[in-house]
């Protein structure tokens, strides 16, 4: 086996000392970072419970059934979680504050995002990322690039929040890998374009949320070419990341090579941002792909 180039991980990710969500902290105007792939590190921002909410950690609240607890927005009804009325409301209560805080965070350190950010999901991950028994294609311990089989993104981009909240001195543990566009250089050339009809078809049938355009195709076809790949996995550029907990991390989740390799509870926000409204649309993976491809993707 060939050993794995490695990166640095300071190429990658770049660390704040920021340690509060609110507007008294000093990181602010730092689009331009985010969106040339980076990870924004914050090691002293912590998402902290309260005593009463220290009970949510044990996964015994998460509905077996579901991967996670979520609050799903704009209605913010409580998801996957089981308990009485009370206990949830509480819970629900917990995975609020944290989309809350998270808007703070996003809007002070990208101000540019400012009436244009959408709250997407909210999620509580109290159960362990080794636990999970899935099939390669949902195996997030690979390298890849978030894209959503059933939920077309037509360009829109995924910035996520993420905080580890593990109460046991467990690290979030990730691995990063290439830039966006020498990752999307790698298989472009073996891609070929969707089945005609079948965009249309899928979406009237319910298979897809709404129309899976040629972007999307194109960002599942890296997702599942990466995660197959075992060669990619092993030998490609890449680095470890711990992230301990009491730490935030930010990143566009559509444009870092990521997987998470290990930890247990973990809080996530994700934020949906229309191309148009980055500071730079030309460093999205939509104007990436487009440019690679010479051609309109939508
Ligand atoms: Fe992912």
């Amino acid at each position: 086996m060939t050993a794995s180039e490695l990166v640095d991980p300071a190429a990658v990710v770049r660390s704040y000392d920021d340690d509060s969500w609110a507007d008294d902290a000093p990181t602010r105007g730092v689009e331009a970072v985010v969106e040339s792939g980076h990870v924004l590190a914050f090691p002293r921002l912590a998402f902290a419970l309260s005593d009463d909410e220290k009970r949510f950690l044990d996964p015994r609240w998460a509905d077996a059934k579901a991967k996670n607890i979520s609050v799903r927005w704009p209605a913010g009804e409580l998801r996957g979680a089981v308990g009485n009325a009370e206990d949830l409301r509480a819970l629900r209560a917990m995975v609020v504050r944290f989309a809350e805080n998270s808007e703070a965070l996003a809007l002070r350190l990208f101000p540019h995002y400012r009436g244009h950010l959408r709250r997407g999901n909210t999620s509580f991950r109290p159960t362990d990322v080794a636990a999970r028994v899935r099939s390669w294609r949902q195996d997030d311990t690979r390298l890849h690039v978030d894209a959503f089989p059933s939920n077309p993104m037509q360009g829109t981009r995924l910035l996520r929040v993420f905080s580890n909240v593990n109460p046991y001195g467990a690290p979030r543990r990730w691995r990063v890998g290439e830039p966006f566009e020498a990752h999307a250089q790698r298989y472009l050339g073996s891609i070929g374009r969707p089945l005609p009809g079948s965009a249309w078809l899928m979406a009237t049938v319910g298979v897809t949320k709404r129309r899976r355009t040629d972007y999307d195709h194109a960002m599942l076809q890296l997702h599942d070419r990466a995660k197959a790949d075992m060669q990619f996995q092993s030998t490609s550029p890449q680095a470890r990341v711990d992230f301990a907990p009491g730490t935030t991390w930010v990143c566009y989740s559509d444009q870092v090579l990521h997987a998470a390799m290990g930890g247990q509870h973990m809080m996530e926000q994700t934020f949906l941002l229309e191309v148009e409204h980055l500071l730079e649309p030309a460093t999205s993976p939509l104007r990436t792909l487009e440019r690679l491809l010479q051609r309109p993707l939508r």
